[in-house]
């Protein structure tokens, strides 16, 4: 479904990403690891036409889509949930919402059938539907940057840290949706995640990334018992023990 290859990007004249080759499969979850500053969002951000790269090849279902631009990238089922949620706070959660049907000329029934999905996804955005983004709880406010991104239609959809700043519980709560997501809709997820643990107890596979390069791929079940991603190549990132997924 995806397939980067030798993926590189600059900030200025620093190198952000170097040689970065990933694949995405039709109805998988991978999960992208490494510590803070690894280069995560830069290619996450790349791969959504956020960001031009310098070189590297970036193809969807086959097509080169290495300079399309992010709505065109919309269009084709490929949707950034970005890192910090970047919500429009004077305004409600269903206005939050149907602004991510934006770019989608998705029809009015089609729309509130797409609401109401979120909606049961999500219970708790359907009380608070009315209620300012802005005066949410962190785990609200990233159930509605998924809502949003899932209001575009995905077929693959790229999350950049949803987790991040959260609770267990509610991250447990997130994890969940996004399993169900996977599962019961068969929406394919580029997951981004310092919280390894979590992240791979929902994944097929993995990466590591270290200073903008990956450094160790493999089954998520693998990935698991290597002791040398938390230690090594992860640093001092938050380790979740305390954490698991149970069916
Ligand atoms: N807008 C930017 N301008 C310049 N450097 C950046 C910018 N964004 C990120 N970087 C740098 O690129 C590297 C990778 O950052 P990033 O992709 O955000 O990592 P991660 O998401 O894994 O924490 C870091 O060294 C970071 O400082
Ligand atoms: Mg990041």
């Amino acid at each position: 479904m995806l397939e980067v290859n030798d993926l590189n990007t600059f900030y200025g004249h620093v190198r952000a990403i170097r040689d970065v080759s990933i694949s995405v499969h039709p109805g998988e979850i991978v999960a992208i690891l490494g510590a803070n500053g690894a280069g995560k969002s830069t290619l996450l951000n790349t791969i959504a036409g956020m960001i031009p790269p310098a070189a590297g090849r970036i193809a969807l279902d086959g097509l080169d889509v290495t300079f399309r631009r992010s709505h065109e990238l919309v269009q084709r089922g490929l949707i950034l949930v970005p890192e910090r949620r970047q919500l429009f706070w004077p305004l409600t959660v269903e206005e939050n919402l149907r602004l991510g049907a934006y770019r989608c000329r998705t029809g009015t029934r089609q729309l509130g059938k797409n609401l109401e999905r979120i909606y049961s996804l999500f219970p708790r955005l359907a009380e608070r539907r009315k209620q300012g983004a802005g005066t949410l709880s962190g785990g609200e406010q990233q159930m509605v940057a998924i809502g949003r991104g899932l209001m575009s239609q995905p077929r693959l959809f790229l999350l950049d840290e949803p987790s991040l700043g959260l609770a267990p519980l509610v991250r447990a709560e997130i994890f969940r949706a996004l399993r169900q997501l996977n599962g019961e809709h068969g929406l394919t997820l580029l997951l981004v995640e310092q919280d390894t643990k979590l992240a791979l107890s929902i994944a097929n596979r993995g990466y590591v990334m270290q200073t903008g390069q990956i450094v160790l791929q493999g089954q998520a079940q693998s990935l698991l018992a290597n002791a040398e991603v938390h230690d090594i190549y992860l640093g001092k990132g938050p380790r979740t023990d305390a954490i698991s997924i149970t069916q």
